[in-house]
């Protein structure tokens, strides 16, 4: 009996608790800042109907939002449930803005988003993070910590196949907890790794969840489904993802954003992408045109140029791309894949020899060994990061004690723990610190232009 009752309470409980998903703020197809700021709020329930809306906090009271659209995920294992999506709008840029959500009548929700800034903010990056782990936690926390304006995750987003029920178990739980409120509050923006688009795709129905449970802009190359570059599906095996994912399959894949003053150019740098092919290569020139207006420029991608961790130290097929961001004076570069700390001199590179992917890409190096990021900050090339220590196992994690075993224009590598890299940018400074799970700085740097 009083097991039956145990049950009963249970699913009475599940039936009133109205989200499978709490709500997590993403910026939205907003590439730009804009006098009027807004950000998407995405939240999942259960699929049946109810009356949803949302609201924000204007000084003379509540101010419904347009009202809520919905996708609707049918892949399994996770039972069919829908993706809501609203837009909170005319924010203030910098303002903290109190919003809710209702269901049916009833506030069920509470937050406060911070909108986009102007000037002066506080990012942070990581990437290869949600695989489970007591560190992923860990490093959520302390992220949480720092108070930053959003977070950039650079790929590996999920572990360990992008799927939807990792989601659910892996990511949301741990980066949107009622005590660690990260998602609520501010946008989290991302780009796929190689585990978001698994190379054996045909056995998940459910991954490639990116592209419904994200919302980026959509301003990248103009890629359809089945293009070469794009993120490849199976027919009829992924049918309710797409669905589910509307127009961001396969675009969301590539984009670019402005925020505060920092021009973001988001690369998908998995196999299928080859960003020399003209198509790419054009709309990749075209973005780093645009940032020219901009006083930093920042890519982001998964699989780095340039790093000295002898795991994956071959999978260097991004590398050929180094001469056109130098050209166009992008400034650091933030990969993932390799799970651990890595810091670039400025270093720039003419490739001699482009094999097939997976071998090695050689080339001459000139590196600026002036600069320090203490007493001399003004950089000659491209800073390039590795920040894939946010959650998931380190990968050699004796190597960075190892300095004789640093690519020459290594300058700092840290990877017997995990971490995370924050970037406060004022203006025309950049400070740039690795920190671990307790706070404690790995690293340090501060550019000037
Ligand atoms: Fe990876």
């Amino acid at each position: 009996m009083r097991i039956l009752v145990a049950v009963l309470l249970a699913s009475g409980l599940q039936a009133q608790a109205p989200f499978l998903v709490k709500p997590y703020l993403q910026l939205g197809d907003a590439p730009l800042p804009v006098a009027e700021e807004r950000l998407d709020l995405l939240w999942q329930a259960e699929d049946r109907d109810a009356a949803w809306s949302v609201e924000i906090r204007r000084p003379k009271g509540w101010v419904p939002q347009a009202a809520p659209t919905f996708r609707r995920m049918a892949a399994p294992p996770l039972p069919p449930h829908r993706i809501y999506r609203a837009t909170l709008r005319d924010l203030a840029p910098g303002a903290r803005v109190p919003y809710r959500v209702k269901r049916d009548g009833t506030v069920v929700f509470e937050a406060e988003a911070q909108a986009r800034k102007a000037g002066t903010h506080r990012f942070l990056v990581t990437g290869d993070a949600a695989e489970g782990t007591s560190e992923q936690a860990a490093i959520a926390r302390a992220m949480a910590a720092e108070h930053p304006d959003f977070v950039f995750f650079a790929g590996d987003l999920v572990y360990g196949r992008g799927r939807a029920a990792e989601y659910r178990a892996r990511f949301f739980p741990v980066y949107n907890a009622d005590d660690l409120p990260l998602m609520r509050s501010m946008p989290f923006l991302g780009v796929p790794g190689n585990h978001d688009v698994p190379w054996d795709l045909q056995r998940w129905p459910d991954t490639l969840a990116y592209f419904a449970y994200w919302s980026l802009p959509l301003n990248g190359p103009a890629l359809r489904p089945g293009d070469p570059g794009a993120a490849p599906a199976v027919a009829g095996l992924h049918d309710a993802v797409l669905a589910a994912a509307g127009p961001a399959f396969p675009r969301m894949a590539s984009y670019s954003f402005e925020y505060g003053g920092v021009h973001w150019t988001v690369l998908d740098s998995n196999e299928y992408a080859d960003w020399e092919s003209p198509v790419l290569k054009a709309w990749l020139e075209a973005d780093l045109k645009v940032a020219q207006k901009a006083a930093w420029r920042v890519v982001a991608l998964h699989h780095p140029l340039f790093q000295s961790s002898r795991s994956h130290f071959e999978d260097q097929w991004m590398r050929p791309l180094s001469p056109l961001l130098e050209r166009y004076g992008v400034d650091l570069v933030f990969a993932g894949h390799v799970h651990n700390y890595q810091r670039t001199a400025p270093l720039r590179f003419a490739p001699t020899k482009v094999g097939r992917r997976g071998e090695p890409v050689e080339g001459r190096f000139t590196v600026d060994t002036a600069f320090d990021g203490k007493t001399v900050t003004r950089a000659h090339g491209i800073i390039h990061l590795v920040t894939g220590a946010g959650g998931a196992h380190l990968y050699d994690s004796k190597q960075g004690a190892d300095r004789t075993s640093w690519q020459p224009w290594t300058r700092a590598f840290v990877s017997d723990r995990n971490s995370f890299t924050e970037v406060n940018v004022d203006g025309r400074t950049l400070h740039l610190r690795q920190l671990d799970a307790g706070g404690r700085e790995l690293d340090a740097i501060t550019l000037t232009k």
